[in-house]
């Protein structure tokens, strides 16, 4: 077993309510959370919106100072001794301006060596490089406002790698971009692990997570409701079917009606493109997925395709929460 490189314990936050009275509860961002993160693994937060994974991120990157609990990074106390765990760190915060706009990708990479007191030969030697490497080097001579969301992406991702840190932690990296540019990022990603570092990532792109991550914990109102390799926690569902049909129109009493013939739950949304709600079953053999198929036809639904799936992470979840991570 390789050592841990970050390792988190009973971790909480609250933030106290803003322009209510003293008395009113904090706010519960993240309600006692624990793992280990072995040196050369991809760890992902995967949880939907509010669910505490940015605060987890903020405070293992001591930017953010716990209500109680520990982290300690590389073996580093990041609570007491933040400048040493810093050390280890290298992170990249979703939204977060930490580059300088008016300088360019060169000059940016410059300012955080000589910040870090790289001496200027590594530093010329690691910024050509990183350039390179990142596809930047023919852009790095302008100024970063005019860079597209995936260059700003990588450009972040460079500084953070400029110190060699051991531990690269990522809020949301593929964000916004385009389904090429998060491939490429994803393939980024998966580049600084073969070098032997740790990598940390949040995300709410269930795919992203099954991709791209050894394992995955899943967050759901500050807490984790699972913890494992992408495939465990789907292997954990082997007893269910996943049944999927795009129907016209929806009455929540066929929902029901599936529940009472025994369908484990369902879940639903709405596609905007293609104008259909698109509904997942989930069934475990009282109902079969032919069965449930009549049951719909017969209470009236106008189904316009239905497919059987093999879970999903996404699946994971809904099971766990009986809700979608698109909510
Ligand atoms: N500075 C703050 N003050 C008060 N409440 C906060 C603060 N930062 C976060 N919260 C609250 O803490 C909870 C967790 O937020 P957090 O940003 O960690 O979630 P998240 O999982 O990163 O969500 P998202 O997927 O939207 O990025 C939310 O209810 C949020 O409103
Ligand atoms: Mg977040």
């Amino acid at each position: 077993m390789s050592r841990a490189m970050v390792e988190v314990e009973e971790l909480r936050k609250e933030f106290p309510r803003r322009g209510k009275s003293r008395q009113d509860p904090p706010v519960v961002a993240v309600a006692g959370v624990s793992f280990e993160i072995p040196q050369g693994e991809i760890f992902g937060l995967l949880g939907p919106n509010g669910a505490g994974k940015t605060t987890t991120i903020k405070m293992i990157s001591t930017l953010l100072k716990p209500t109680s609990g520990s982290v300690r990074v590389a073996g580093k106390d990041a609570i007491r001794y933040p400048i040493q765990a810093l050390r280890h760190l290298g992170t990249v915060l979703s939204g977060e301006r930490s580059i300088y706009w008016k300088l360019t990708g060169r000059e940016n990479l410059e300012y955080f060596a000589a910040l870090y007191g790289l001496p200027a030969r590594v530093a010329r030697q690691r910024i050509n490089a990183l350039l390179d490497r990142f596809a930047l080097t023919k852009r790095a001579d302008e100024n970063v406002e005019r860079y597209s969301t995936g260059m700003r992406q990588r450009i972040c991702l460079a500084k953070a790698l400029l110190a060699e840190p051991d531990v690269l932690m990522l809020d949301e990296p593929t964000a916004g971009l385009d389904p090429q540019s998060a491939r490429n990022l994803r393939d980024l990603i998966r580049e600084v692990k073969s070098e032997g570092r740790t990598v940390l990532l949040t995300t709410h792109y269930m795919e992203e997570a099954d991709q791209l991550c050894d394992r995955v914990a899943i967050f759901d109102h500050g807490q984790i409701i699972a913890l494992n390799s992408p495939g465990a926690l789907k292997h954990d569902l082997d007893d269910l079917n996943v049944l999927e049909a795009d129907i016209a129109r929806w009455d929540d009493a066929w929902g029901a009606a599936l529940q009472e013939r025994g369908a484990v739950n369902y879940d639903l949304r709405f596609d905007e493109t293609a104008r259909v709600h698109r509904l997942t079953v989930h069934l475990n053999g009282h109902l079969t997925t032919g069965e449930a198929v009549t049951e719909l036809v017969n209470l009236g639904a106008d189904i316009r395709q239905f497919s059987l799936k093999s879970p999903s992470l996404e699946d994971v979840f809904i099971r766990l929460t009986g809700k979608s991570l698109r909510e």
